[in-house]
């Protein structure tokens, strides 16, 4: 494994790894880039600023990622398996990709690509099930050195032709259709509608996988299968992997912000393979034989870097699952960890609540000896979850890392290694090396002592740190380094105990983390204004016991008493259309007004109030300028 050399093995060496990251981060950063395979070596190993920013690392150094996370295990480990894939139907057989089929798939689909006109440098579109063929598409897109934007299956028409116009992505890759549970979701559908405005598109390669009837479009749509096999007739084919600069683009993935606009966060080569790889060997402390198993989704960043580039760039083997932990049945996870013989699960607290919520009768009868190790990603977990995943599923002889991050730090910054330093329930505990949090106050003061709440920043860049957000750096600069002078701004509030270990607390900006996914307050109201009769609305979150967060969506509607169960109906599937299922409010109250100060803005903090239930510690009205409205609101409370 990549990163092998330099796994930490107990606390001490951490804490000497940990300083060195800091005092000396080229040295520390560049012995570790020197394990991987390059086909030119970089010139300098780190350029930064944070006022612009500008974030360079090991630029001029030339690699392609995909002979990281295949051709040097080829070499030397061409029978293990790199993909289990598991479908969504437990009848349906399960496949197998050793690391010499994967890369022998994704040559022919890097080919493929070729064929159909992409080159270095295009951006790639991926609309897809959790198959196999999604991971292979992802890799022959890095092959090529074409961008990859994977949007996530569940988003809608809509979501997706704001993707694919933000990024002009000039081909597609879907499929006919996606299973998920009992639903089967027409992507190709979809993407057609999706393409209707979305004109940069030239070619579309669809996967046929639940074999749903659907339309070609003559001169666009090609079928994956006919594509393949055009390539078998020509011979096995051997793409020789675009040489990428470092800081060349690896992919661009879509994330919700506190605008109604989600943010293109872009990922680099060279940085993002180190960081993690780094962090996947260092946090789940893998052994050859783990069989790793993250139940995340490819469409978000944890699939990106926990079931593809970090397992794989480590020469793991990754688990794939297509279907939902509660189908056909409660104990379908117990029963993946049962088959595949699983030491290392990586899930949502959401998931975990879930489940907990059938009880304990799911696990029972099922053989979970293998598990070594257990993790956590998404949202701050309970104390409940937490030692309900320990006790029942790791048997208390599994170690649990609760494993901080986000879609612009590309891995984790700040969890437990597994076994090496200290668990504490519900905190992510300390940063990684190169990582250096610091807690801010409102008013942008460092704070120093501990057992105290803050905005959650970090100093200095780590090798996986976004660069830009595509098409619009300025976005970039405001969105996360513009809050406070010089640094990284998270968006998040921590809470930091009397020995420096971290707690995430939530995010302290206008997102919502709904079963760990995650969505702007203003994405949602864009969406349901966009109802006919809504005059205004707004969104906040409260505390759902499954979902983490629940969406409150407060909604001043302009219509007569008996149209109200209609337009409550139609504007879930406003909302639906516009962004995805996801999305949909739990809640919608029709208001006739909404707290507002003078000045015309909407006092959220009321309205996260009364959604909380807590509608005696309101706090102070005397400002607004309609007091009243916040007694009828109250009064209407669902
Ligand atoms: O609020 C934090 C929460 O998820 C946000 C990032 O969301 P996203 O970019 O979609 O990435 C999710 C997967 C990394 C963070 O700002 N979050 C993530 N992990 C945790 C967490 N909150 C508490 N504890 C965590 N372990």
């Amino acid at each position: 494994m990549s990163s092998e050399k330099y796994r930490i093995k107990s606390l001490s060496e951490y804490q000497k790894a940990y300083q060195e990251s800091v005092e000396n981060p080229e040295q520390f950063w560049s012995k570790i880039a020197e394990e991987f395979v390059w086909h030119k070596k970089w010139d300098k190993v780190l350029d930064w600023n944070f006022s612009e920013p500008k974030i360079e690392w090991f630029s001029g150094g030339k690699l392609n990622i995909t002979e990281n996370c295949l051709d040097r295990w080829v070499k030397t480990q061409p029978n293990k398996p790199a993909i289990i894939w598991e479908p969504n139907d437990p009848k349906e057989a399960h496949i197998t990709l050793t690391y010499k089929e994967l890369h022998h798939k994704v040559n022919q689909f890097a080919q493929v690509l070729l064929n159909n006109g992409a080159k270095k440098g295009d951006r790639i579109c991926i609309y897809m099930p959790m198959v196999p063929e999604l991971v292979i598409a992802v890799l022959a897109c890095a092959r090529i050195g074409a961008i990859h934007s994977v949007v996530f299956g569940g988003f809608s028409a809509h979501s997706l032709t704001d993707r694919i116009n933000d990024a002009q992505c000039t081909l597609v890759v879907t499929a006919d259709g996606a299973y998920r549970g009992s639903k089967e979701i027409p992507l190709k559908d979809i993407m057609d509608e999706a393409l209707l405005t979305s004109p940069s598109v030239k070619k579309v390669i669809v996967l046929a996988r639940t074999q749903m009837s659907i339309p070609l479009v003559d001169g666009r749509d090609v079928r994956w299968e006919d594509e393949i096999a055009r390539v078998e007739a020509q011979g096995n084919p051997f793409v020789t992997p675009a040489s990428m600069d470092a800081e060349d683009m690896l992919f661009i993935l879509y994330t919700s912000g506190s605008t109604g606009k989600p943010k293109g966060v872009v990922h680099t080569c060279g940085g993002y393979m180190i960081w993690t790889n780094y962090t996947f060997v260092n946090v789940f402390q893998p052994t050859p034989e783990s069989i790793h198993f993250c139940t995340a989704d490819i469409g978000w960043i944890t699939g990106h870097s926990y079931i593809v580039y970090g397992p794989l760039s480590a020469g793991a083997t990754s688990v794939l699952f297509e279907g939902i932990p509660t189908y056909p049945y409660a104990g379908r996870f117990w029963e993946i960890v049962e088959k595949h013989k699983i030491s290392i699960l990586y899930t949502a607290p959401t998931a975990i609540r879930s489940l907990m919520a059938h009880g304990l009768e799911p696990l029972e009868g099922k053989n979970l000896d293998t598990l070594k190790v257990l993790g956590t990603v998404g949202e701050p977990i309970n104390k409940e979850a937490w030692h309900w995943y320990n006790d029942n599923v790791g048997k208390g002889k599994c170690p649990v890392v609760d494993t901080w991050w986000q879609t612009e730090t590309a891995g984790i910054l700040i969890s437990n290694l597994a076994g090496v330093t200290p668990s504490k329930p519900t905190y992510a505990t300390l940063p990684l090396p190169g990582v250096q949090p610091i807690l801010l106050d409102e008013y942008g003061q460092e704070i120093l002592e501990n057992n105290v709440n803050g905005n959650l920043c970090i100093k200095a860049p780590w090798p996986g740190i976004l660069r830009t957000t595509y098409g619009d750096h300025d976005r970039c600069k405001l969105n996360y380094f513009s809050t406070f002078k010089d640094l990284y701004f998270t968006g998040d509030g921590c809470f930091r105990d009397d020995h420096g270990q971290y707690r995430i607390t939530g995010r302290v900006d206008d997102v919502l983390n709904v079963s760990g996914h995650r969505i702007g307050t203003a994405e949602i109201e864009n969406a349901i204004n966009m109802h006919f009769g809504v005059v205004e609305s707004a969104v906040v979150g409260y505390p759902h016991d499954i979902k983490g967060q629940g969406i409150y969506a407060f909604v001043i509607y302009n219509g007569t008493e008996q149209e109200m169960e209609i337009v409550l109906a139609a504007i879930l599937h406003t909302v639906t259309k516009v962004i995805g299922a996801i999305a949909k409010p739990d809640k919608i109250q029709l208001v006739s007004g909404l707290p507002k100060t003078r000045s015309g803005k909407i006092m959220r903090r009321i309205l996260r109030k009364v959604a909380e239930g807590e509608l005696d510690n309101i706090g102070d009205i005397t400002t607004l300028l309609d007091p009243n409205i916040v007694e009828e609101i109250k009064i209407g409370r669902l």
